[in-house]
């Protein structure tokens, strides 16, 4: 299959549109990271998303809406902390899991009676979702495994000739993926860490927000996480990452020690220069938003470097921080070495 990538056009847009509704798939910017789109309602269809990805089938995909009346089938109910949120966050970066409605594929869902849903503000989704009045199914654009792509050129390099078109709307602003809530229980729960924070969301409800044990922890045996994509080593480049907790006194010291060919540092801004080893700067430091931004983008670099070896400076693990540090910890496959 020939995959082309079109600049936002009215055309290109209208293309897109075309393509959903007949069940093929469109990769596209949102404002998190790059998705791979597909009707949410036609199971064939979103089997190709999983096909294009080499996804496990037992993950399910948000469904992403363009207005709250676009919720009506795709739900079955609208809890009241739902509404709130919504209010608060759409269209934005949040993704609620609502018990499941009639309309979405089992496909979709992952066999599962909840949905993941979210209204994005990237105005490009907005357009392909009115132009084709498709709520689809998307996961980020990424071979299942790989870090998720920010940018046309990423999403093309592991895309190519697996889907026939890619819109090319710039860099995603956030950098990571949209924060996953379940709103209905006892407590509110995120699944998923991102760019709207516990903090945040504690601050609209006015009650806790709890954070889930697999986010910042390693799923111990027989632990089941309750969103099936947290329990996957996930985000990773070829490199061996591990993260070094400490500050930037005994990171650079430890650094000094292992200069060996092949090993990189992963560091704040304005650090690299001082520690002899090639490096990426992914953000500046305590400050997870830029580093979000950045994170992924850097892991990619690592790898198109050759990197063998990298050594990540530790994030911060409260406000945006946490979404920063649940990746780099997926991408280290959970090595953290306390320095
Ligand atoms: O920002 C985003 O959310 C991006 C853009 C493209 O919108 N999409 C994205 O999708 O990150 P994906 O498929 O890469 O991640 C979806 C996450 C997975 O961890 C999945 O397990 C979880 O959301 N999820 C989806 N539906 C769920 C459900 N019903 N219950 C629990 N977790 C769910
Ligand atoms: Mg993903």
């Amino acid at each position: 299959m020939k995959t082309q990538v079109l600049p936002i056009t009215p055309e290109s847009v209208a293309l897109a549109a075309r393509l959903l509704q007949q069940g093929e798939l469109v990769a596209l910017p949102t404002e998190t990271v790059y998705g791979i789109a597909a009707d949410a309602r036609n199971g064939d269809a979103v089997k190709k998303i999983f096909e294009a990805k080499g996804r496990p089938q037992d993950n399910p995909l948000i469904v992403h809406i363009c207005g709250m009346e676009m919720l009506n089938g795709i739900v079955s109910e609208v809890p009241e902390r739902a509404k709130k949120l919504a209010a608060a966050f759409w269209p934005g970066p949040l993704t609620m899991v609502m018990p499941r409605g009639p309309e979405v594929s089992d496909v979709t869902c992952a066999g599962l009676d909840t949905v993941g849903v979210r209204m994005p503000s990237h105005p490009v989704v907005q357009q392909v979702i009115k132009a084709s009045g498709v709520a689809f199914a998307a996961p980020s654009a990424n071979l299942s495994g790989k870090p998720s792509p920010t940018n046309a050129p990423d999403t093309l390099a592991d895309m190519d000739g697996r889907l026939p078109l890619i819109l090319d709307g710039g860099e995603s602003n956030v950098g990571v993926e949209s924060t996953v809530v379940a709103v209905t229980g006892e407590h509110p729960m995120i699944l998923r860490p991102g760019y709207v924070t516990k903090e945040l969301m504690e601050a609209v409800l006015g009650e806790e927000v709890l954070v889930s044990p697999a986010i910042l922890e390693k799923l111990k045996d027989g632990e089941v996480a309750r969103s099936p994509g947290m329990k996957y080593k996930h985000y990773a480049p070829k490199a061996q990452v591990t993260i070094l907790r400490g500050d930037f006194a005994k990171y650079k010291e430890f650094i000094k020690q292992h200069t060996e060919p092949g090993v990189w540092a992963l560091c704040f801004d304005g650090e690299g220069a001082q520690l002899g080893v090639p490096f990426i700067e992914y953000g500046k430091n305590h400050d997870g938003v830029t580093q979000a931004h950045h994170l992924f983008t850097a892991l990619r670099d690592l790898d198109k470097h050759g990197a063998q070896v990298v050594y990540a400076r530790c994030p911060e693990q409260d406000g945006v921080s946490m979404a920063v540090y649940n990746r780099l910890f997926r991408a280290a496959a959970f090595r953290v070495v306390e320095l």
